[in-house]
């Protein structure tokens, strides 16, 4: 594992960074294919999916480099039924200027741990193409193995797109029962 990136933190997210947090998902949905969303959602709605993730109880958390926002990572449900609440999805986005940097895993690393933290178990990763791209390497660095991969399961620049599923255990993982069992 790399040294800690100096001068990068990760904090908890507050309403003053949905701004930054906006402008940079923008252009992963303009230009990209880590979210096959086509839209970009605006401030407002990056706000209201901030709160409902906050609210639920997962966390959310922004990056900054030298006092400066750097991305941001959150996890979410990753199926809605009850049996897969121990199971997280994560997302991660770091501005373009930055990548290399180390704040990927500055933020993926606190991730992480605060998922642990709240009794998850499981951490999915859905990334977009290419395999063993950038993206999957990354995650590879953070623990993550690819568990599988859905061919041609996105449409998205007129292209069709092959999803690929990647998971890391937290804590004891699927190793010991629940606390709330
Ligand atoms: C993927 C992404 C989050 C990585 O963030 P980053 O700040 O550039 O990554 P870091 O500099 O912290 O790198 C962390 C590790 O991943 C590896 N890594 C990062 N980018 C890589 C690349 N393009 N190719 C190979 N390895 C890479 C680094 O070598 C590093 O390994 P180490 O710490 O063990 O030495 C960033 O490129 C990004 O925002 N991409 C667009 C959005 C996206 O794809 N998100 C993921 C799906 S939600």
């Amino acid at each position: 594992m790399a040294a800690p990136a100096p001068g990068v933190l990760a904090r908890d997210a507050h309403d003053g960074d949905l701004d930054a947090i906006a402008a940079l998902y923008a252009r992963e949905v303009r230009d990209g294919v880590a979210t096959y969303e086509y839209d970009a959602p605006d401030t407002d709605e990056m706000r209201r999916r901030w709160s409902a993730l906050r609210t639920a109880g997962y966390p959310y958390l922004v990056a900054e480099l030298d006092g400066r926002f750097a991305g941001y990572a959150y996890a979410g449900s990753f199926r809605s039924r009850i049996g897969y609440r121990f199971t997280v999805e994560s997302s991660v986005y770091v501005a373009h200027a930055l990548h290399g940097h180390g704040v990927g895993r500055v933020l993926m690393e606190a991730l992480i741990a605060a998922c642990a933290q709240r009794g998850f178990r499981q951490m999915m990763a859905v990334i977009g193409p290419p395999q063993g791209g950038p993206s999957v390497r990354f995650h590879e660095r953070l623990g993550f193995q690819t568990v599988g991969v859905l061919p041609g399961s996105g449409r998205k620049h007129g292209r069709w797109l092959d999803t690929i599923l990647m998971q890391r255990a937290l804590g004891d993982g699927a190793t010991t029962p629940p606390e709330d069992e």
